[in-house]
């Protein structure tokens, strides 16, 4: 075990590389996690951090948690991996057939994968192969939109519509479309709710037509946006876009690595928009991080296409070494139980009223809120400095990155960008949980407006 010296000296930190982050930079102020419990974190000098973001919209269950870890324990004694090529394993069978039961109907199909990238590509792989064998195989074409972010492995970064995160890896492979995304407070098309007529869903129908739907496989989208601060489309938004997909013969693909497993009030935004996906993908929340596993679940009439007679061949050609992987269902066989027995989506929903009555008087206060919007226990904050005219601060100022460094200073992790910030705290998270974590943020953003 290294010392804590050991671990903060930045010849030893160079070795080690965080996700999207400048290294040079961290390693001269790094931040390191040595345990959690429940709704924190500590680092090594036992400073605790409230954990305001579920780590990244992940540990739903909260950390520590004892029916997870002894199910864990359990099965690692009995078997930590099984062929995925050779043979099922009991765990895997048990919960895909629990996630077969609690997804909404005809969704009866379910990969066990390990990350949300996966999972996306898994279901944009799917697509391909099944229009290949279902008669229209001229169907290849992906829809995404701008902003939207499906992972970062190449297929599914190039369904993601997050210029940053895309341009350093052009060139892309062939038939991957972007769309605007849907914004109500900055519309791409300059229109206004609900006299637009929800042009952004019904522009879809144009694409499809210009493109020729005999080329359209499918079309992905977060039901919720992230980037961009918590974009929560309409009401009429996603019934129009299933509508798009049924008239075109296009397979909707919902992403829900962040929406799924109770976040937005049911267990996934599919009931809570009341919209059923052709696929839909799980990730983050499922196992609520006690192992890797994501999920790509598709409907009993994809999976007809796929099933038949061995010498046919149909079968989907698509696998991964930790597909199915007993521990990491077994994590999720547990980690749905809590879920579903203490029921954790009813509490995340009173919670989650709870901090959004903080942020919207924090609203108030500051006069700096443009929009406080989400849903369940999922809300973001878009910052304007004159929210009347809908004006964004100076770029420069990067408000929310601000905002966001405060608070984690002071104990609070959220998810910040320039202009907005994010708060999605565990499903478990109590009451004076969420008042401790809304007082960090209130006195962060005092503190950041009096600089
Ligand atoms: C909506 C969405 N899809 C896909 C992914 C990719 O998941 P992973 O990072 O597990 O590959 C993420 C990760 O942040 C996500 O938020």
């Amino acid at each position: 075990m290294l010392s804590r010296a050991q671990l903060k000296d930045p010849d030893v930190l160079r070795h080690s590389v965080l996700d999207f982050r400048q290294m040079s930079a961290f390693v001269q102020d790094p931040l390191i996690f040595e345990r959690a419990d429940g709704v924190c974190y500590w680092d090594i000098d036992d400073k605790r951090y409230y954990d305001g973001i579920s780590g990244i919209f992940v540990v739903a269950v909260g950390h520590g948690n004892r029916r997870v870890i002894e199910a864990m324990t359990a099965q690692l004694e009995r078997m930590a991996f099984a062929p995925p090529l050779t043979g099922a394993n009991t765990q895997a069978i048990a919960f895909s057939k629990l996630l077969a039961d609690i997804t909404p109907e005809p969704l009866n199909t379910v990969k066990l994968l390990s990350s949300g990238s996966e999972a996306t590509e898994t279901a944009m792989k799917l697509a391909r192969q099944f229009w290949k064998q279902s008669g229209t195989p001229t169907k290849y074409k992906v829809i995404s939109r701008y902003y939207g972010y499906h992972g970062a492995t190449l297929g599914a970064l190039s369904a993601t519509g997050t210029p940053s995160r895309r341009v350093p890896f052009e060139p892309y492979p062939a038939g991957f479309l972007h769309v605007p995304t849907v914004h109500c407070y900055r519309c791409p098309y300059g229109r206004e709710y609900p006299g637009c007529g929800v042009f952004c869903a019904e522009f879809l129908r144009q694409i499809i037509e210009l493109e020729g739907p005999e080329t359209v496989s499918a079309v992905i989208v977060e039901p919720i946006g992230n980037t961009g601060g918590i974009l929560v489309p309409p009401p009429e938004y996603l019934p129009i876009l299933r509508r798009i997909c049924d008239d075109y013969d296009v397979l909707l693909i919902f992403d829900e690595m962040i929406t799924g497993m109770g976040r937005t009030g049911c267990m996934f935004a599919a009931q809570t928009f009341g919209v059923t996906p052709d696929i839909l993908c799980l990730g983050k929340g499922l196992s609520s991080g006690y192992a890797p596993l994501a999920a790509t679940i598709w409907s009993d009439r994809i999976q007809e296409a796929f099933w038949g007679p061995a010498e046919a061949g149909i079968e989907f050609g698509h696998g991964h070494t930790y597909a199915g992987n007993p521990l990491s269902a077994t994590a999720g066989l547990a980690s749905v139980a809590e879920i579903l027995e203490r029921d954790l989506i009813a509490h995340g929903r009173e919670i989650g009223a709870q901090l959004y009555a903080r942020l919207s008087a924090m609203g108030e206060r500051f006069g700096i809120f443009g929009e406080v919007r989400g849903k369940g226990l999922l809300w973001g904050v878009e910052l304007a400095q004159d929210p009347a005219e809908k004006t964004p601060f100076p770029a420069e100022r990067r408000i929310g990155k601000r905002i966001g460094a405060v608070a984690q200073e002071k104990g609070l992790i959220i998810r910040h960008d320039p202009d907005w910030f994010a708060l999605a705290p565990p499903l478990v998270t109590g009451e004076d949980e969420i008042e401790a974590m809304a007082d960090i943020l209130e006195e962060s953003i005092e503190q950041v407006l009096g600089e």
